[in-house]
């Protein structure tokens, strides 16, 4: 069995994210609640949004709102699963 690793921190695989993805966990933010993927040094951040088919998404939020998002302002931060 062939394992591709997104997340080093927690050993998360691009298998574990699809199935987390196939059973409703759409965004990084959720994928990180599920499995804390994305939640320490938060370099696999870019990665999981690939997976989920968001790395074109844009980098800012929709018009109307103000706030920038960390990936937005040049880097992927850990993200808080707590939030
Ligand atoms: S590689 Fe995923 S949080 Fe560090």
């Amino acid at each position: 069995m062939n394992r591709v690793y997104v997340c080093s921190c927690f050993g998360i695989t691009e298998e574990e994210v699809r199935a987390r993805a196939a059973a409703g966990a759409g965004t990084p933010r959720s994928i990180a609640s599920a499995c804390k993927a994305g939640t320490d040094c938060g370099s696999c951040v870019r990665r999981i949004q690939a997976l989920l088919g968001r790395g074109a998404a844009p980098r800012r939020h929709a018009a109307g709102c103000s706030a920038v998002t960390p990936a937005a302002a040049g880097g992927a931060a850990p993200l808080d699963e707590a939030a």
